[in-house]
Parts: C-alpha cells; structure tokens; sequence
C-alpha cells in the first residue's frame, strides 16, 4: 500500500488531521490498534477552545458540535465553602469555551471519515515505523498472520501517551520531562440534571472536586483521590457524600444523585517529550505530552499540534515550502508548555498535596483569594482557560 501522510493512532489527533487533509486532497493511512467501538467506548473531557472549535469547523464537522455543544462564558472557583464566578467572556472581550464531550468528537471524526471514504484500518497489530530518517519511511502492520507494509512520505504518530511512535526516536535524541502526581481523579457520569449550568472547580481540606456535565440531563463529577484507591472502593454512596462534603453547602443541597453510568479512576501527570520531529517522524497529542485534566487542556493541546502539522503539511504538498515542517517541533512546543504551565499551575492550586503541609494550604488559599480580588489575575486565568492563540 502506498500512501502520502501514514498516521498511527485512530483517536481525536490522527482522525482530525487526516480529514482535514483528505478535504485537500492529501492522501492518508490511518492504522488503529483497537476496534472503532473500543475506541469510541473512552470517556474523557469535554470543554474545547474556540481553536478546536474552529478547526472542527475547518474540517467541516462542527454541525452536531455547534447545534448540541454548550457555550460556558464562565465557570465558578470554590474554596472551602466560598464560591465566586470567573466571567471568561467578559475578562477576555469575548471569548467562550464549548462544553461537548470527547467521545462525541471522535464519533463526529469517524462519520465524516467513512463519508469521504477516508482509509481507517483497526485493529491494526504490530504497527511499526520504518527508516525514518530516510526519504522513503514506511509502516508495517499484521492483522491475523498477514503483515502489510505502508509506504509513505510522512509518518505522523498520534498514538497517545503508550504508542510506539514516540518509542521510535532514539533515547540519545529525546528528552523527557515529567512530573507524577501523588493522586487521581475518579470520574463519574450520571444520568441526573447537572448541579450548575457553569462547571465548578472546588478546593477543600479534603481535596478537590470538579462538577462538570455532558448536557442538561447528563452529569460529570470528579474527586481527587488517593493513587491506590480502586473503583471497587467507591460505591455510588460513598462517592456522592465524598462530593457533597468537598462542595460549599448550598451547592451541596442541591446536588441531585443516582447510579453512575461510568465511573474511573485517572492517575495525573505533566509530560513532555522534545523534539516533536525526528527525521520523517512527527508526533502530535498524547504521543508527545500529558496534562493533568484540572485545566482541561489535554484535548485543546493536540489541536494545536493538529493545526500546526496540517498548515505545515499543506504548504509542503502545494507550494514545496517546508519551512512549517522544519519549524513544527519548536513552534508546537512553544504552546505546549504554556498549557503545561497553565494545567500544572491550575493543579498546584486546588489540590490538596499532604506533603506541602499548613503552609502550602494557606499558599493555595491566599492565591485563591488573590484570584477573587484582582481582575487582573482573572484576566491571566480566563485568557489561559478559553485557550491561548494558535
Ligand atoms: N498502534 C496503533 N494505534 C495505537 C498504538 C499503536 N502501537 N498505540 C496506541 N494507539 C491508538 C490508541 O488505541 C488510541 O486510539 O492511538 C490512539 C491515541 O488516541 P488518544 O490517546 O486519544 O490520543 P490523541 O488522539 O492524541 O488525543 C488527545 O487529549 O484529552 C486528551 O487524553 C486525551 O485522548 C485525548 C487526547
Ligand atoms: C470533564 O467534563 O470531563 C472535564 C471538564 C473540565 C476539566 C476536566 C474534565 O478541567
């Protein structure tokens, strides 16, 4: 098989960056370890930057996006019982975000794939970049006893954080850098009417939580919890009161409870991986960074990358210029680490970190009082949240 532009990974950076490619007229292999119902089975976060949203648009898939997504002009911070609200719009002249979830968006991705035809193959097993480093890259993969080889001119690797693509560039060459954190998130979606329309990031002595939501009938909480704990701890019960105690009373007395349709436990971290590039080897999403979810960045990241890698690709194929894809590494980085310093920072504030003690506690408290004072500090908060531009 021959191909242009050979993508590992059928998630939202591999789906994204072959269609808008195929509209175009780039050719594009997409090779998928997992079935399209695995795929399309992972819950994940939902709030998208206006950049994401354009890029939909760019792609010509932001109908159900834009008749069903929600646009939030804000959010609440509470602290310790305290709550007050961060006017996004109005600190930014305008800018909103779109609540609409990531499942959704790769369902969106994979419709308007099989509508033009565009090559996704799941199940793919063994997926592996060959000489990258020369003209002529390639791909190979085996379903049953059969491998297929992939020739291309650029193999892309958006194959999230476990993938094989970042794995390829030699260790001499990549730098890693990384920061654990000593906690989770244990997710729970519920068929109840959400507790606010706004999505309410709490800090509390017992740890943060986060209300959030799929539509007006569909709820997403989260609480921060310890990294052993597992699922089977958290019975609905346990987890509903765990919530209502991390929330300021009136939230809490509202707050309307009932089975959980999902529930997960999600370890957090900072990842980086520089370069982006090696050879004919460019990574996009997950493959080459993480964030914890607090800032809701991880998505808004890879469209970044997205958008980079596509207006890098199309001035290559259509004006022979590669000066997008020689710059590509540095200038994907350069967004990458202020979602990263906004995702860690957001994380240090409301979390609650046992080794940081007394001190760290009344830190946190002072920045969030700090925060509810100045509008300066909002505006910096707000103009981070709706997304920096592209
Ligand atoms: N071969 C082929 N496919 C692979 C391989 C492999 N060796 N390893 C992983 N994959 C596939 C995964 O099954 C997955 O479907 O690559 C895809 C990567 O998708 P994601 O992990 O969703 O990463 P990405 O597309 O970059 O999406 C950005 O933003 O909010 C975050 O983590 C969240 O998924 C989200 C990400
Ligand atoms: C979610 O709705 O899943 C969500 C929202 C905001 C975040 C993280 C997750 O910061």
């Amino acid at each position: 098989m021959k191909t242009q532009v050979g993508i590992i990974g059928g998630g939202p950076s591999g789906l994204l960056l072959s269609q808008l490619l195929h509209l175009q007229g780039i050719e594009t292999v997409v090779l998928e370890q997992r079935s399209r119902d695995y795929v399309l089975g992972r819950i994940r976060a939902g709030v998208l930057e206006k950049g994401f949203v354009d890029l939909m648009r760019k792609a010509g898939i932001a109908d159900r996006l834009d008749s069903e997504g929600e646009v939030h002009n804000g959010f609440d911070i509470a602290s310790d019982g305290d709550l007050f609200n961060v006017d996004m719009k109005g600190l930014t002249g305008g800018d909103t975000v779109v609540v609409y979830g990531q499942t959704e968006v790769t369902r969106d991705l994979y419709d308007a794939r099989d509508k033009l035809g565009g090559i996704v193959i799941h199940e793919a097993q063994d997926v592996t970049p060959h000489d990258i480093t020369s003209d002529s890259p390639y791909l190979t993969y085996r379903q049953g006893d059969e491998v297929t080889r992939v020739d291309c001119d650029y193999i892309i690797g958006c194959d999230g954080f476990h993938g094989v693509s970042r794995k390829s560039i030699p260790s001499d060459v990549l730098r890693v850098f990384e920061r654990v954190y000593p906690f989770g998130w244990l997710g729970v979606l519920s068929r109840t009417t959400p507790v606010s329309e706004e999505l309410i990031y709490a800090r509390s002595e017992r740890g943060f939580a986060l209300c959030s939501l799929r539509s007006r009938v569909l709820s997403r909480y989260y609480v921060q919890v310890p990294l052993e704990d597992r699922v089977e701890d958290w019975p609905d019960e346990r987890f509903w009161e765990e919530l209502k105690q991390r929330l300021p009373r009136a939230v809490a007395e509202k707050l309307e409870t009932g089975p959980s349709i999902e529930k997960s436990i999600a370890p957090l971290r900072s990842f980086v991986a520089e370069p982006m590039r090696y050879g004919n080897l460019f990574l996009a999403g997950d493959a080459a960074h993480i964030v914890p979810p607090t800032g809701a960045k991880g998505l808004n990241s890879a469209a970044s990358d997205i958008h980079y890698l596509y207006e890098a690709l199309l001035k290559h194929y259509t004006e022979g210029d590669d000066r997008g894809l020689e710059g590509y590494s540095d200038k994907a980085l350069a967004r990458v680490w202020k979602a990263q310093r906004f995702s860690w920072w957001m994380t240090n504030l409301l979390h609650k970190f046992p080794e940081t003690g007394e001190f760290g506690q009344r830190m946190q408290q002072t920045d969030i009082d700090y925060l509810k004072s100045s509008r300066a500090a909002q505006i910096s908060l707000a103009e981070n949240y709706v997304g920096l531009p592209f």
